[in-house]
């Protein structure tokens, strides 16, 4: 078994470079599918998500080649349109791909990503929206065939939730189709952008993107280009946490400050201090923190649903009552338990979770459930007296790179063993 032995309590120092945005490197692997020559991505994460993905262009025919860490993607030799299951399993954001092999080859077959660690994720947003371009989408045992009688065609799309996954989709299939789509209500994130700056930099017409309503008008063909991917910000906001955790003062460098606007107010309620130069950002926690009033996870440019876990964490060591509102997903305070263990106060009530601060963590075995519930474990075990084991690093390791090793870095005793 594998697993992260934490000696606590740690306190932290020094500098980190924030790794690229897991959740804009997959949708801009998938982008990559639709031009008509090779694509390099620059600051791509070495992930285990982002390996799946690679899988899943090679399955398809592409060539895909890490130099460092740029990915180069020549789409070229595309000969397939099916994702195999075992590759659809092992990561649920695949569907991400529907869109683009849709667009590429007329066609798509893959089986339904169904439920994961964060409860039920639907799909039915996508499938809406593809349908009214014209994609003939038939759903059976699982396995969803996609097929375009002629070609895509350009709509009028309103989505009744700002979906990420389904945002993507809709730019994906739409920047090859036949007219102009306008998506109202379209997610914000700056993943978004980031995929809509890769993309109109191939060629694309891609307009809003940042706003609520998106103008992608199609184009006939997209050439390759050279991509660097945003810095990660629930990575970032997870080292955040850890610095407030564990009383430190870190600086984080390779960050866009304003994609954490929406997690600031947050560590500045525990009693954190943030400066930000240019693309760095210093944060300096208290002794003992405070308490935040209410965080509720919305859509950007909310409070992230991906930084609630790790923020939990440092919140379970704050003085006062924390109150956690999940707005996003229907089962994501797995990691509550796991905290229990180590000795923290928190009490979930359906959406609704109350954290009590106590004055002090102690080491303990827990497990991750799923990624970011895993990164808050981390946090708590660095802040915890003792020893923490933590198993599950499956999950972990499918959004951060390297966790123990960036943690070293700025002082903390960690390791991974192999048992
Ligand atoms: C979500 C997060 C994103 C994060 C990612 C990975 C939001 C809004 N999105 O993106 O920031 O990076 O997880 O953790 O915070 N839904 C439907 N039908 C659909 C699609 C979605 O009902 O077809 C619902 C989901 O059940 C969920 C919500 O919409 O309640 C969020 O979905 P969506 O933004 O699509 O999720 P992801 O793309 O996975």
């Amino acid at each position: 078994m594998v697993k992260l032995l934490i000696h606590g309590p740690n306190r932290l120092s020094g500098e980190l470079s924030v790794h690229g945005a897991k959740n804009s490197t997959l949708p801009l692997m998938a982008a990559a599918l639709l031009c008509k020559s090779e694509c390099v991505l620059h600051n791509c994460p070495h992930l285990s998500d982002v390996e799946v993905s690679a899988r899943i262009l090679r399955h398809l025919g592409c060539t895909v080649q890490w130099e460092g860490s740029s990915l180069v993607v020549d789409p070229r030799g595309v000969c397939q349109w099916d994702i195999p299951d075992a590759l659809m399993r092992e990561m649920r954001s695949s569907i991400v791909f529907l869109g683009a092999i849709v667009a590429r080859t007329g066609r798509a077959v893959l089986s339904f990503p169904g439920g994961c660690e964060l409860g039920p994720r639907p799909i039915d947003l996508h499938l809406h929206a593809l349908r009214k371009m014209g994609v003939r989408i038939a759903e059976d045992y699982g396995c969803l065939s996609c097929s375009v009688d002629g070609s895509l065609r350009g709509a009028a799309i309103g989505l009744s939730f700002p979906s990420v996954g389904a945002t993507e989709n809709i730019m994906l299939a739409a920047v090859l189709a036949e007219g102009t789509t306008i998506v109202t209500n379209a997610a914000r994130e700056p993943e978004i952008c980031d995929l809509a700056m890769f993309l109109n930099r191939c060629g694309a017409r891609i307009r809003g993107a940042g706003e609520s309503t998106l103008v992608i008008e199609g184009v006939r063909q997209l050439h390759g280009c050279e991509h660097r991917v945003i810095p990660d910000r629930i990575v970032a906001a997870t080292y955040m946490s850890a610095a407030a955790a564990t009383g430190s003062a870190i600086i984080l460098n390779h960050v866009i400050p304003a994609h954490l606007e929406p997690v600031m107010p947050a560590f500045e309620e525990l009693g954190c201090s943030i400066e930000i130069k240019g693309g760095s950002l210093r944060i300096a926690a208290p002794r003992r923190m405070g308490r935040i009033k209410s965080v509720r996870t919305m859509p950007y440019p909310g409070f992230p649903t991906d930084a609630q876990a790790p923020l939990m964490a440092a919140a379970c060591l704050g003085s006062g009552t924390s109150i956690f509102v999940e707005n996003i997903f229907e089962s994501r305070y797995k990691h509550v338990g796991e905290l229990l263990r180590l000795g923290a106060n928190i009490k979930v009530e359906g959406r609704v979770a109350v954290v009590e601060g106590v004055p002090r963590l102690s080491g303990a075995p827990v497990e991750a459930a799923d990624l970011r519930g895993g990164a808050a474990l981390v946090v708590a075990g660095l802040a915890a007296r003792g020893d923490t084991e933590v198993t599950g690093l499956r999950y972990i390791d499918r959004g951060y790179e390297n966790m123990e090793r960036s943690l070293a870095l700025l002082g903390a005793d960690i390791r991974r063993e192999y048992q």
